[in-house]
């Protein structure tokens, strides 16, 4: 049953389609999808801005976006309407005339932006056919005027010139590269093919080509804006060719529409890469003529509204099936929603994109990170496993052998590069947590034996080809021998709060928190590693166990018990666990502080972890979470914030009190406490922590959230800002990843474990039940929870086919569909 929330002056959900319908273009803030899933991506805002790239958004970008622009928003996948002189845009921008409607639909993979105008209507659905490296526009046009039109429509892309920073910043070369050849209805993009490059970019239009632009300042003019462009207002291509400059693509479209006719065409922005597809061809025909046989085959192959209708129809299946490995039906519509569609959905966007292309990430700073991408992957690897596989070993392949990671590597190059520092000392446990719950959901225990090899040239014998699992056996032995006075782990540049630089103490503002020089001799040392510590010696231990190496998981939890006993022993503070010591060995997040008194991450990693679970310390650390950091728009890291820089602790004290990392609200370690709860068998409070960061929920305050409702913003202002509840840096962020391991593992409780499928909920008590469907290793299984008794968490009985099982795991049962009964009480 559909469950449309009443929505928000700017839009709302239609759950059944699983779109989110923005009926507005003046949102709160551009308002973003992605397009595109496998390697070929495009970012496309609810008024048809955004780029697309090839891979990789610094090193194969195909067509140029301008950040942080005036307007906010500017420069995409334009089309300019010409009626009767009448010049209009159906997403609203660059023009922005007023229209007689509006709408975009936000849905998996495509965003379809629609105006009406003076009764002519313009449709345009963007989207990336799974498999292939293009972006398709389907667009259509109807007359449903009484009288006939003449109609032009003008396309508008800028092409990039590949590298982009080299693309926004060396002008003095950049500006006397650009080549373009036209043919047909198609314009290649060929910029620097005559050297080093073995592919173009192709922007082809499957209707009724009048003409073309390619130059920029023929098209738009020099003094001009885009809101002003030359061609579209004049009604006239001026059949430009770009020597230079700024290369683009625009097709002039001329329709002829009868009162009521509509007709449908298409775009094609395609990455044509010779290389790629193995062509053998020559590369030129003749001298400065590109061999334009492999873009001829794309245009051919996407030339009828049948075809590309075909690859819409392949787009929606593909996500059908990747969504349909886990689906809920619960008493609650928020949890159903993201659960269902948009949190799935927003895991594939940064199982892709890590933390490189948002509106808040350029594309240029950050490539793949490996602490983000390993926690990325928890909440994606039920969707396609093989794709996990492929990344952890990447990933592990950046790693090098004395145990330290490179922070983050370029998704074209897949190397590892220094450019945000290193030495992160939490980066190499994440790798533990994202490979277990990789061999969890699939049972290939196989991937241990893969020979990754580390990143270094300091290779010993045989170090080339270690296996997986001795990254593993490498990241945990790392830990225990890197540890401070206190016997906690030492905190290298930071760790997981990246702001926390105990050991960067900057007095100079030019330099970067993380790459500013270590403080010799320090003793700085972080809680929080020790709780990850925990959780991911107890995961491996477990693997182990599984594997029937009864030695080294013993081995393994004798250290883990080794890092809990000092954990217990020197980080209570009597109401919470402290957060790390500095340099110089003094407490931080302790009640003797002045300001951070108290922290988030390490309430969150000693439970999850284990601490505190015998003595009362778990319960305790939690309420203090409750009672000092809780509030209705989520946990906030720190309180108090800090209220003036200190070198000794870095960036965290750099940002104003209640943003970021100093006490705001940093969706990502929220989770951990969700999980927290879950742990405590506390239904009602995960559901309510839960729900007090879900963006669904925040429709009724959109005005001040600002951000999308229906994907995760990395942080939310907290209660010492000024703009308390205001959310912030959208979709790449890992909450993304952790609210799915929340909802689905630990509220839902569907907990893929090595050996079957563990069923374990955690929900409110008032709740009578709910029913998941669960795709796992093969087969499908239909779970239907009871709840008669009222409980939040304890499964009583457990049948499948009808047959009782002892404990809560479901066996793996092979193929087939299977009925499972779970009795809470
Ligand atoms: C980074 C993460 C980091 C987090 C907290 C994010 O911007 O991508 O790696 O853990 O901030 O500092």
């Amino acid at each position: 049953m559909s469950q449309n929330s009443g929505g928000n002056p700017y839009g709302h959900f239609d759950d059944e389609n699983r779109e989110y319908v923005v009926t507005r273009p003046d949102t709160p803030l551009p308002w973003l999808n992605y397009l595109g899933q496998d390697e070929f991506f495009g970012l496309c805002t609810n008024t048809a801005g955004g780029y697309t790239f090839w891979k990789d958004a610094k090193l194969r970008r195909l067509t140029r976006y301008r950040y942080n622009n005036v307007p906010y928003d500017l420069g995409g996948r334009y089309l300019y309407v010409n009626d009767g002189g009448s010049v209009w845009n159906p997403g609203w921008k660059p023009v922005k005339a007023k229209t007689d409607g509006y709408e975009c639909r936000h849905g998996l993979g495509y965003s379809v932006i629609s105006s009406v105008k003076d009764g002519l209507s313009v449709s345009q659905t963007m989207f990336v056919p799974p498999g292939e490296n293009l972006e398709l526009w389907k667009v259509t046009v109807k007359n449903s005027s009484s009288k006939p039109k003449e109609v032009k429509i003008y396309s508008y892309q800028e092409f990039c010139f590949y590298e982009a920073l080299n693309d926004m910043t060396n002008y003095q070369r950049t500006w006397s590269i650009g080549e373009v050849e036209v043919e047909g209805g198609a314009i290649y993009h060929k910029t620097e093919y005559r050297e080093r490059r073995n592919h173009y970019t192709l922007f082809g239009c499957t209707g009724p080509v009048t003409g073309f632009d390619t130059s920029r300042d023929a098209f738009v003019g020099i003094h001009e804006g885009l809101h002003e462009a030359k061609v579209p207002f004049a009604g006239k291509a001026s059949n430009s060719k770009a020597f230079g400059w700024n290369p683009i693509g625009s097709h002039e479209v001329t329709l002829h529409l009868k009162p009521g006719e509509e007709l449908t065409y298409a775009y094609v922005l395609a990455y044509v890469d010779h290389d790629l597809v193995g062509f053998q061809g020559e590369k030129f025909t003749a001298p400065f003529v590109i061999n334009k046989a492999v873009g001829i085959d794309v245009m051919k192959k996407y030339s009828s509204v049948a075809a590309v209708d075909a690859a819409f129809e392949r787009l929606r299946s593909y996500w059908n099936t990747n969504l349909g490995n886990f689906q809920v039906s619960s008493p609650d519509p928020h949890a159903n929603r993201m659960a269902n569609t948009w949190n799935q959905y927003q895991c594939m966007a940064t199982f892709n994109m890590s933390r490189s292309a948002s509106m808040y990430e350029t594309g240029i700073g950050r490539g793949m990170g490996f602490r983000d991408s390993n926690q990325d992957l928890l909440g994606f690897v039920h969707m396609i496993p093989g794709r996990a596989r492929e990344r952890i070993l990447d990933i592990a392949a950046t790693q090098l052998s004395d145990g330290t990671c490179y922070h983050q590597y370029q998704p074209l190059t897949k190397k590892g590069n220094a450019d945000v520092g290193g030495d992160f000392y939490d980066d190499h446990l994440w790798l533990v947590l994202s490979v277990c719950s990789y061999i969890k959901e699939s049972g290939d225990t196989g991937i241990l034996e893969a020979p990754c090899g580390y990143a270094d040239k300091a290779y010993g014998a045989g170090l080339e080809k270690e296996t997986l699992l001795h990254h593993l056996e490498t990241s945990i032995a790392y830990t225990m021998a890197k540890r401070g006075p206190h016997g906690l782990p030492l905190i290298g540049h930071a760790d997981w709060n990246d702001c926390l630089n105990l050991n960067c103490h900057s007095t100079e503002p030019n330099e970067s928190f993380q790459t500013a020089g270590d403080v010799k001799d320090s003793k700085a040392e972080s809680v929080m590693i020790a709780g990850l510590f925990l959780y991911a010696a107890r995961e491996l231990s477990d693997l182990y166990t599984f594997l029937g190496s009864k030695n080294d998981s013993q081995r393994i939890d004798t250290q883990r018990r080794t890092m809990l006993d000092i954990l217990e022993t020197v980080a209570w503070d009597g109401e919470w666990y402290t957060r790390a010591y500095d340099a110089e060995g003094k407490v931080i997040g302790s009640k003797s502080n002045d300001e951070g008194k108290i922290f988030i991450e390490s309430q969150g990693w000693a439970v999850l972890g284990g601490a505190g679970a015998d003595n009362g310390r778990a319960r305790k650390a939690m309420e203090s979470v409750h009672k000092h950091l809780y509030t209705k728009n989520g946990v906030v890291l720190q309180q108090p914030p800090y209220s003036t820089y200190n070198k000794a602790y870095g960036e965290v004290t750099s940002y104003p009190p209640g943003v970021k990392e100093n006490a705001g609200i940093f969706s990502h370690n929220n989770t951990w406490i969700h999980l927290g709860w879950c742990l405590l068998g506390e239904g009602d409070r995960a559901l309510e922590y839960y729900h007090s960061i879900c963006p669904s929920t925040k429709e009724s305050q959109i005005d001040t959230y600002r951000s999308e409702p229906y994907v995760y913003a990395q942080m939310t202002a907290g209660k010492d800002a000024p703009c308390f509840g205001e959310a912030k840096n959208s979709w790449l962020t890992g909450t993304a990843a952790w609210t799915f391991v929340v909802v689905s593992q630990g509220i839902f409780g569907i907990q893929p474990d090595f050996g079957g499928l563990r069923i374990d909920p955690c929900i409110p008590k008032a709740w009578p039940g709910f029913e998941v469907t669960r795709k796992f290793r093969g087969a499908t299984y239909h779970i239907e929870v009871k709840n008669p008794n009222g409980v939040s968490k304890g499964v009583k009985t457990l049948s499948v086919d009808g047959k009782p099982i002892r404990g809560n795991v479901l066996p793996v049962m092979g193929k087939g569909e299977h009925r499972v009964e779970v009795i809470l009480g």
